[in-house]
């Protein structure tokens, strides 16, 4: 049986459950971190935690007896990972979780061009055929990645073309997720977005439906080298590759197919016109605007710290 409220934060040692579990502590709220490994977890007051992989369903189900709510933060890419995902949803199931909340991907669907997209587009299937109360929180590329596009040698390449990107904050998605998990009415009006069917005036309610999380913003990858050479102090460029030029380029890492097939499809969804869609599903949630690309840069000077140019200020 489920005790009153138990939220437990799965990918707790990553960035995004971190950031939520870190939140959680800091309005005193309960917790159980669910993590690979106990001895990586972090030490946060109120929280208790437990050892489980999601391949392991019945490590699983342990780790999440007692649990109302879970994050359920989506492994890393796998060849397997739609049923690493479908092995932690059957064990929230057994183990008589009532709610999920799921980090899933912009435009998720089973053909989506981003390939590691259609995972999450299965997991959601998944979660909605479980009997699970779920909400989707469906992230855009993360801001805090698009400095690493950019290698040491200065240069993004990619089959990106003009196409752009509302990239999105993990500590934006981290605030909308603790919204969503504590069952907040955030800074909206307890409605979720315009024409929410599950808001219904409840403003706890936020079940059966997704939230498309992106930036305010949509970049191209010109412009977000633009911005990567004001901060870093030095020429950033974006150089266009064909398709076959992505694939020929990736080819000396050694990687499996279906793991370059996502490195690539990364630039071609942005290509497509993807993951350009500014939503304001994250203002509604949170109560305030998400961050641009140079709010990021500003406040996390580490995150191009390899495209080392000379200290201070942005270049006008
Ligand atoms: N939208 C985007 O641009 C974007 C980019 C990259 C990734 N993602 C997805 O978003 C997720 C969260 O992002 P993040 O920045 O927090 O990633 P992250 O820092 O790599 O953290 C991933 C977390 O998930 C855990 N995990 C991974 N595979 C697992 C498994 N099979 N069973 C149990 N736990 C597992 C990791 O545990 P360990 O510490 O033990 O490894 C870690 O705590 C990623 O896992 C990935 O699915 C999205």
């Amino acid at each position: 049986m489920a005790t009153d409220g138990l939220i437990a934060v799965t990918g707790a040692t990553g960035g995004l459950g971190g950031r939520v579990a870190r939140r959680l502590a800091g309005r005193g709220v309960a917790q159980r971190l669910v993590v690979r490994d106990a001895a990586r977890a972090p030490e946060l007051d109120g929280a208790e935690v437990a050892e489980a992989t999601y391949g392991d369903g019945e490590a699983m189900r342990r780790a999440l007896d007692g649990v109302a709510t879970m994050l359920l933060v989506s492994a890393s890419e796998a060849a397997d990972r739609v049923k690493l995902h479908t092995t932690a949803v059957d064990a929230a199931v057994a183990a008589g979780v009532e709610r999920v909340v799921y980090t899933s991907f912009f435009g998720a669907a089973p053909d989506c061009t981003f390939t590691f997209g259609r995972d999450h587009w299965h997991t959601e299937q998944a979660l909605a055929a479980s009997g699970l109360r779920s909400t989707f929180l469906r992230d855009n590329l993360y801001i805090d990645f698009l400095p690493l596009l950019a290698g040491a040698d200065g240069a993004i390449r990619g089959p990106g073309g003009a196409g752009r990107v509302a990239a999105v904050a993990r500590d934006d998605i981290a605030d909308a997720a603790v919204t969503v998990l504590l069952g907040d009415s955030g800074g909206g009006d307890g409605r979720g977005p315009a024409g929410d069917p599950a808001g219904g005036g409840d403003p706890g309610r936020r079940d059966g439906r997704g939230y498309d999380m992106t930036g305010p913003e949509a970049l191209t990858l010109a412009e977000v080298a633009g911005e990567l050479s004001r901060f870093a102090g030095r020429p950033i460029t974006y150089q266009e590759e064909t398709i076959e030029e992505a694939y020929a380029s990736r080819a000396s890492y050694g990687a499996p197919d279906w793991e370059v097939d996502g490195w690539v499809s990364t630039y071609t969804a942005i290509a497509n016109g993807d993951l350009e869609r500014v939503s304001g599903d994250l203002e509604a949630l949170t109560g305030h605007p998400p961050m641009r690309l140079a709010d990021f840069l500003a406040a996390n000077p580490d995150s191009y710290r390899h495209l080392a140019g000379p200290p201070g200020p942005p270049a006008a």
